[in-house]
């Protein structure tokens, strides 16, 4: 119920109008996003490069409905591969394609894709395409597969909540696409989604053992302590190490965890979101976890 309720505010204008301005959200969404200028988020992966980690910048953004809108989002990306390219790190980022103009135009967001894709070929970098939800998932899978870019430069993301997700894996794995394997993180019917955590998990780990299984080089992002041990025994168990595929968490989640994995000797990306568009992230990032609720709560309540 609460995670629906976050979910549904988390697209809501009037509520973000009222949200972003109370002192407690504008804290807590602090932990989640590294800043809203490009100076702050690369100041966090600075730090997180020193640690040991990957990393990979989200510029946020989405449900974009105007092509100006589009462009701009496009040339900060743009901007953003440069600049991590002229600070001598590999490029790497994370974009949704509704940022680009996919509700309005697909076209429109595959032309904006694919000048992202060249910039990064360009630097050696990489664009992952976020999955966004069940309206997006059919024309994303779309957009990616017309891309005309090599396996290791353009990845894609599943989720593993959606009933469809297991033919996707087949799909992209049989033409060697790099993936990221998520749970999923929007509000989906019954009808196309799994409704039980159980069901999830059962399903990500079946997945994960696919794309494991398979040629590409796979991101296995998740904070769940199960997902990541059934991860790390089926690679045991079938001979796959640590560099066929990395780990993936998001920024200001789990940091203990992250560093655990690192000193383990896996490689880890951290997800880094920045910008000024941070609500809708921010509530999904709620709706993931009651506690954090209850500590926006006792801290609306101190006032
Ligand atoms: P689960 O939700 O079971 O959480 C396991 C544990 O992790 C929790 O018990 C808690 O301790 C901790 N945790 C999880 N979320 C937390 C939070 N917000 N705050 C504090 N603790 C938390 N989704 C999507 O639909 N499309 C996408 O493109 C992406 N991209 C993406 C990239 C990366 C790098 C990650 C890690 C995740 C995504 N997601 C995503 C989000 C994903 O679908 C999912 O909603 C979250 O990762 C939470 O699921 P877990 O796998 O962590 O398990």
């Amino acid at each position: 119920m609460l995670r629906a309720l976050l979910l549904c505010l988390s697209e809501r204008k009037t509520p973000q109008r009222f949200l972003t301005n109370l002192p407690a959200v504008r804290k807590l969404h602090e932990r989640f996003v590294a800043g809203e200028s490009i100076a702050e988020a690369l100041a966090a992966v600075g730090h997180l490069r020193g640690d040991g980690f990957e990393f990979t910048l989200d510029h946020l953004g989405e449900s974009v409905h105007d092509p100006a809108t589009a462009a701009a989002a496009t040339q900060a990306y743009l901007q953003i591969l440069d600049r991590l390219k002229d600070a001598c790190l590999r490029p790497n980022i994370s974009i949704k394609l509704t940022s680009l103009g996919l509700a309005f135009d697909e076209a429109l967001a595959r032309r904006n894709l694919a000048a992202l894709a060249d910039r990064a070929c360009q630097h050696q970098g990489f664009v992952r395409i976020d999955m966004e939800g069940s309206p997006y998932t059919e024309s994303t899978l779309r957009v990616f597969r017309a891309l005309d870019a090599p396996r290791d430069r353009v990845g894609v993301v599943i989720q593993a909540y959606l009933h469809r997700s297991e033919k996707d894996v087949q799909n992209l794995t049989a033409v060697g696409a790099w993936v990221r394997l998520t749970k999923g993180a929007y509000q989906e019917p019954a009808s196309i989604a799994f409704p039980k955590k159980a069901q999830v998990d059962a399903n990500y780990v079946k997945l994960m053992t696919m794309l494991l299984a398979s040629s590409g080089y796979h991101a296995i992002a998740t904070h769940d302590p199960r997902m990541i041990a059934a991860t790390q025994e089926y690679a045991r168990e079938k001979g796959i190490g640590p560099d066929r595929f990395e780990f993936q968490m998001l920024y200001g989640v789990r940091r203990r965890l992250q560093r655990e994995l690192l000193k383990q000797g896996y490689r880890v990306r951290i997800y880094v979101p920045y910008g000024r568009q941070w609500y809708p992230y921010f509530m999904r990032r709620l709706a993931e976890r009651p506690a954090n609720v209850l500590f926006l709560l006792r801290n609306l309540a101190r006032g």
